[in-house]
């Protein structure tokens, strides 16, 4: 049998601290690579893997490990890269197991642009669609084109495009009713060929004009964007972290008012529909949660929105902290902090 058929190992009792960008202990009973589909049509179809309950890993970097998995864990390591011309625009393909930041470094080393403002987000490409990356003023869903899925159950590949996908705020269909039942194992990108430097967020144009650059190629908005982020955030292979720890919470604009009119200073800024997004960032900063910690967790010195391994944390500490400081948020402003990250 040719090396590329051969199934692949389970590997026992395995150590998922490199695996999750927190650097938190557990250890999987059972772990399977998955690096083609192949891979995992022979799990979907072996006798006693088919039937086990599954979890998904990807990148590792927007996970909470709080105990040991006992379902048999799926490593997505699926490679690939390429670029199709489609008439007026670029559509870019990747494996779900290529590194999101390499992948947008590479896209653009093709003279493609478009995903540059998603530059420096840990993780992977597969996992990217799961919670709909965003970062300055982009979203995924705004240069997505399709992914290919298998479905755990039935064992088929299929192809979704971005209605089906249910794009939302840091929410996909993916986190709802195909959490743990289908495999990510390509996303494609489609970008216009006419490229259009996306520099709405106020730090990308202090950027631009401290750069005094008129007409920025899509490298030179990857490099201010890795600035901004490697001023605010930490990386992950330094210090360990999930990137934001919960999301910006989206209230009523009778609420938003409300708040407003006890601290004028909140950051906040105005829906389409009416409602407010809070930077809850600014939040948690405001109920003086900077530099704090519990055990080996820690709230981010520069962004209270970054929850941080200050060395030998366990997961149990993050949720403390965590859950202390929703309780915090909402005693000060009545306001509810959802977690981004999965817990488990
Ligand atoms: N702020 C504070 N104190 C803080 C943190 C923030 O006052 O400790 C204020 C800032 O001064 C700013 C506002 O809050 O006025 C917003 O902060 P920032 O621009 O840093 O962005 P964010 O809303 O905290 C979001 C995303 C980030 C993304 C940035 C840039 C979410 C949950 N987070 O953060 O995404 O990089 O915008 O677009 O939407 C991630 O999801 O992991 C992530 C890092």
């Amino acid at each position: 049998m040719p090396p590329d058929l051969a199934p692949p190992d389970v590997e026992c009792d395995v150590d998922l601290r490199p695996y999750n960008s927190f650097g938190l202990p557990a250890r999987a009973r059972r772990l399977v690579r998955i690096r083609s589909d192949a891979d995992l049509r022979w799990v979907v179809n072996h006798p006693d893997w088919g039937r086990a309950t599954k979890f998904i890993l990807g990148g590792g970097s927007n996970l909470v490990l709080t105990q040991d998995l006992k379902p048999l864990v799926l490593k997505v390591e699926v490679p690939g890269r390429r670029v199709l011309d489609d008439g007026d625009d670029w559509v870019l393909e990747a494996g779900a197991g290529e590194r999101w930041h390499e992948w947008v470094m590479w896209s653009i080393a093709q003279g493609v642009g478009g995903l540059e403002n998603l530059a420096l987000i840990p993780g992977t490409v597969g996992a990217a669609p799961v919670q709909n990356i965003g970062a300055y003023g982009v979203e995924l869903k705004d240069r997505f084109d399709s992914l290919d899925t298998l479905d755990l159950m039935s064992g088929r590949l299929v192809r979704l495009d971005r209605a089906a996908c249910h794009f939302a705020y840091r929410d996909s269909v993916f986190k709802q009713h195909l959490a743990g039942r289908s495999v990510i194992l390509r996303v494609r990108f489609r970008c216009p060929k006419r490229w259009v430097p996306q520099l709405d967020y106020l730090d990308l144009q202090r950027a631009q004009e401290a750069a005094g650059v008129a007409q920025p190629t899509p490298l030179q908005v990857a490099e201010w964007v890795m600035a901004i982020r490697r001023a605010k955030l930490p990386d992950p292979a330094v210090i360990g972290n999930a990137g934001s720890f919960f999301k910006n919470p989206i209230v009523s604009a009778e609420k938003c008012r409300e708040v407003i009119a006890r601290d004028p200073h909140l950051v906040h800024y105005p829906l389409e529909d009416g409602r407010c997004k809070l930077a809850a960032g600014w939040l948690i900063d405001a109920c003086g949660w900077k530099g704090k910690t519990v055990g080996g967790a820690g709230v981010y010195e520069k962004q209270a929105l970054v929850l941080v391994n200050r060395g030998e944390a366990r997961g149990g500490e993050v949720l403390t902290l965590a859950q202390a400081i929703q309780a915090s948020v909402y005693a000060r402003f009545g306001v509810t902090l959802e977690p981004e990250p999965v817990v488990v």
